[in-house]
């Protein structure tokens, strides 16, 4: 599986650092929504689930933490400790998120609001809506 990674170059002085992610300009889609994910507490592991139309870049602005990817063939584990650096998950794919360090902050830059519609969170159905669209 091809995992897709954005680098956000920070604008760095003695003062410390900033990144800038412009809509339009450094995303492959417009951002409709951002959310976060902090205080996860050690051992979870969540996420567990795919979207049919959603596009995400996922920032881990502060510690770190691990994404587990699966396209219904292959794989990833894609571990996130920059700032500057952001993982794209396009539509179809499940995802999981684990190894929250203490203090990790999972920034999430979505291309459409919020719809509890779009989510497939059984697995098997994940791998069977794969299987329908390949065969079409
Ligand atoms: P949930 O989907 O369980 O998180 P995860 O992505 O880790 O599986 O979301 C947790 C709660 O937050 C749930 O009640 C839905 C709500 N929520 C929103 O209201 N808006 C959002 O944009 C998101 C992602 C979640």
């Amino acid at each position: 599986m091809e995992v897709i990674k954005y680098t956000f170059p920070p604008h760095g002085d003695d003062r410390g650092q900033l990144v800038a992610i412009e809509a339009g300009k450094d995303l492959p889609f417009e951002v409709k929504r951002v959310y976060y994910i902090y205080d996860t507490l050690a051992g979870v592991r969540r996420g567990f689930h795919a979207h049919r139309n959603l596009q995400q870049i996922l920032v881990c602005v502060s510690g770190s933490c691990r994404i587990h990817l699966d396209d219904g063939h292959e794989t990833a584990e894609v571990l996130l400790d920059k700032p500057t650096e952001g993982l794209y998950i396009a539509n179809d794919m499940w995802r999981e998120m684990y190894d929250f360090s203490e203090g990790a902050v999972l920034l999430v830059l979505a291309s459409e609001y919020y719809d509890e519609a779009d989510y497939i969170r059984n697995y098997d159905a994940f791998l069977q809506m794969i299987r329908e669209k390949e065969s079409q």
